[in-house]
């Protein structure tokens, strides 16, 4: 890991959080649907997520103390959002309520091959601004890995990596979901950019399947200035490209029967981070994050699936 990493394994971390919270609305079909066609489903769950929310959720339940800087509307779907992070032991004294905006939603349909499409409403996540960021410099200061997505806006991201940046803490940029390429002056504020394949491609302009071109994805962004990257590959496991590697290495995954893929990116991540924050070395937090994610896989929704630490092998 970079420099900044603690020397002490045993001890809980902190991890700062910016980022999305989404109350996610599951259908599970035979397959996806074609445009204009109309499917039936056999299964429905309303269930908390958010990829800010679930990388939050993650590192709670991996190992580490964590603070969330988001916004949920004033309405039912917040409060539920809100009062599950807490009950996670999540700190949400940076958890503000829209008085304008509803609370954001993601419809997910997963289909029986365990793939998903998801489609998100920002709603109250667009209230992210730059201004919530400046507020919480205390916290951002006291985190050792700061983590952020793209469910909330730009400006709002590049100021929490910025102030990361400016602080000294590790930070983490998980670009998704990725429309466009990145803004030149983002990758110097990122010690660890990690896209799934889907998203690599849509940063660099190559469509990405295998290994060796994740292997050609993450040497362009690391090229770009970003410090570390890992491209994560779903069921092919990770390329990660370190800091003082000149070549990076391909990781598979623990092989498993996938049920429900979603989230297993954000358990990645939270589990990613927590153990960063723990002061693990990098390969070894790549390798936990890798477990944790392999069980989420297992098992159905969002945040219900991640995985706590004890349930994740040494
Ligand atoms: O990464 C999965 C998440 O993406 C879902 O929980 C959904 O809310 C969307 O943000």
């Amino acid at each position: 890991m970079t420099d900044k990493a603690k020397p002490n394994p045993t001890s809980r971390g902190r991890v700062t959080v910016v980022g999305s919270l989404n109350m996610d609305l599951v259908a599970r079909a035979p397959r996806l649907p074609l445009p204009g066609e109309t499917l039936a489903g056999h299964a429905f769950a309303q269930v908390p997520g958010g990829k800010g929310g679930n990388q939050a959720v993650a590192a709670a339940r991996l190992g580490a103390q964590v603070a969330m800087i988001g916004c949920v509307g004033n309405d039912t779907n917040g409060a539920t959002l809100k009062s599950s992070l807490e009950a996670e032991g999540i700190d949400c004294t940076a958890l503000a309520t829209s008085e304008h905006a509803p609370t954001g939603v993601a419809l997910i349909i997963v289909d029986d091959a365990s793939q998903n499409a998801i489609v998100i409403v920002a709603g109250s996540n667009a209230e992210v601004t730059p201004e919530r960021i400046g507020a919480q410099e205390d916290m951002l200061a006291q985190a050792d890995v700061i983590v952020c997505q793209l469910e909330t806006p730009a400006e709002t991201v590049r100021a929490a990596l910025a102030a990361g940046r400016r602080l000294g803490r590790t930070t983490i940029l998980n670009p998704a979901p990725a429309a466009s390429a990145l803004p030149a002056d983002w990758f110097p504020l990122v010690d660890y950019l990690i896209p799934n394949e889907l998203e690599a491609g849509t940063l660099t302009g190559a469509p990405i399947s295998t290994p060796d071109d994740a292997r050609r994805a993450a040497h362009a962004l690391k090229a770009k200035g970003a410090r570390n990257v890992i491209v994560t590959l779903g069921g092919q496991g990770v390329y990660a490209l370190l800091h003082g590697d000149d070549d990076g290495r391909h990781l598979p995954s623990p092989k498993v029967e996938a049920v429900d893929t979603t989230a297993a990116g954000d358990t990645f991540i939270g589990g990613f981070a927590a153990e960063l924050a723990r002061g693990s070395a990098v390969a070894d937090a790549i390798a936990f994050g890798q477990r944790a994610a392999a069980l989420a896989v297992t098992r159905e929704g969002a945040q219900p699936s991640i995985p706590h630490r004890n349930e994740v092998s040494k």
